[in-house]
């Protein structure tokens, strides 16, 4: 080959970055596929925009055909974002027989499964690193680094904006809303953060990390979901004065085949590796049966981070030309999806109440978790301003999830609780 073509959809913060990791590391490339990688068109929805990178602005254009139907182009990057209309591109791209790197996972979480398939029809490579966690190759470690292990639990950090968020709330005591706007003024948040605060973006990395890891189709429908928008600053403190930090995690769990997949704000035990994981980094906790505890950490987003991602993936392809086996590496999933039922998943609880100040609600409080099968591993109780009022603040043992829903049933029916302020998960050091 004189030169491998690549067409971009998008050229905004990682299609820039791709811009230029392709310019500045042009000898590598060249010294793994034999040949120079060039950008011959890009498909924007402003021309004369000003860019983050000097780009003849004959290769720029409004028509996705320019892109998807020019013959020369081997293989389409897609770094455009949105879903419907990117799914009919990529599939006008794999029925044109181009191989397509993608760093989309609100598309890979919903169509992933479809467009892979259509792919191998195609002999065509679809591969998506850059999805989840930007610069952190976490896809391939799972496929092909952990090939040879039976992976029975994965949790995630892999949304930086709600890492920076909680980072913020605990380590300088301010609220949501206040470190939310200096996120947006940084640029960590989107000016509309819903699917950062509420936990979607983080459960559509969990539903393309799970499939992966536990070769299972697991759609986002199956990821239980809750955000960061309720935790105060008052849970932060408590975790804090329990040996805990708060964090959202995107859990992963397989025992005997069935598994859970959540995302959710929990409260990990200070010695656990991801408790340290601050800011707006990223980084996948990976336990396997035979390697242990594993993790990988870094940047989750950004242009020259998601960029490299994107790149290796371009090398990926170029290889698979040399080789004559593109559409080949993908491997359909090994198990049926089994999800657990609420019985059959366990975890500790941290639980916040407001109850009268008064002889016996302990007790009462304590014969509900009794009743259920469901102990205390910390307990404390504090006086409230209200007069008369009390907090009772406690983490359980291990509980399973049907157990701790009807804990709560019943704590709402006790006439001395007022209020049940906050529940959390809570999980400990080792797999
Ligand atoms: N940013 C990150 O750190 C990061 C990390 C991991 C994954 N990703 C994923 O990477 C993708 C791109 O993100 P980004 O941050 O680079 O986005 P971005 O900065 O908003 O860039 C999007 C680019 O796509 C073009 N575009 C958008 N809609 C279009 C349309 N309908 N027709 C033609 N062109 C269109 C825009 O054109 P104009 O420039 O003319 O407006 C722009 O060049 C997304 O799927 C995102 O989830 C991003």
């Amino acid at each position: 080959m004189e030169s491998i073509s690549v067409g971009l959809l998008g050229l905004g913060t990682v299609g820039c970055g791709v811009v230029k990791v392709i310019e500045n590391h042009q000898d590598k490339l060249m010294h793994q596929i034999g040949c120079p990688v060039k950008i011959k068109k890009a498909l924007v929805q402003e021309v004369n925009k000003v860019r983050d990178v000097d780009v003849d602005t004959s290769i720029l254009t409004l028509n996705p055909e320019d892109v998807l139907l020019d013959p020369e182009i081997d293989i389409i990057v897609e770094v455009m974002g949105d879903i419907e209309k990117t799914k009919e591109y990529l599939i006008q791209a794999i029925r044109q027989k181009k191989h397509v790197v993608t760093a989309n996972k609100d598309l890979m979480a919903v169509y992933g499964p479809e467009l892979l398939s259509l792919a191998s029809e195609n002999q065509c490579d679809l591969f998506y690193e850059a999805s989840v966690a930007g610069g952190i190759p976490i896809l391939r470690s799972l496929v092909d680094g952990l090939a040879s292990d039976r992976i029975t639990k994965m949790m995630g950090i892999v949304n930086g904006t709600t890492n920076f968020i909680l980072t913020k709330m605990t380590k300088e005591g301010r609220s949501f809303d206040d470190v939310l706007s200096e996120a947006q003024a940084l640029g960590y948040a989107e000016a509309d953060p819903t699917a950062d605060v509420g936990g979607l973006d983080a459960a559509r990395k969990m539903a393309i990390l799970s499939t992966l890891g536990f070769s299972m189709n697991i759609d986002l429908d199956d990821v239980k979901i809750k955000g960061i928008t309720e935790v105060t600053g008052e849970d932060l403190q408590y975790a804090k004065q329990f040996g805990y930090t708060m964090k959202l995690i995107g859990y992963a769990h397989r025992e005997d085949d069935r598994v859970e997949v959540s995302v959710e704000p929990t409260l990990l035990e200070d010695s656990h590796p991801l408790a340290s994981v601050h800011d707006e980094y990223n980084a996948v906790y990976v336990y396997g049966e035979a390697v242990g505890e594993t993790m990988f950490y870094g940047p989750g987003a950004g242009g020259l981070p998601t960029a490299t991602a994107v790149v290796s993936d371009l090398v990926g392809v170029m290889k698979n030309m040399r080789l004559g086996v593109n559409g080949k590496s993908a491997v359909s999933p090994q198990f049926s999806k089994l999800l657990k039922e609420n019985e059959e998943i366990y975890s500790k609880y941290f639980l916040r109440l407001h109850v009268e100040d008064e002889v016996g609600v302990l007790a009462s409080v304590t014969s509900v978790f009794s009743r259920n099968g469901a102990s205390f591993k910390k307990v404390l109780q504090n006086p409230l301003q209200e007069q008369k009022k009390a907090e009772i603040v406690l983490v359980t043992h291990q509980a399973s999830l049907k157990n701790f829903e009807k804990i709560l049933m019943e704590l709402r029916d006790l006439e001395a609780v007022h209020l049940v302020k906050s529940t959390y998960r809570v999980e400990g050091g080792n797999a």
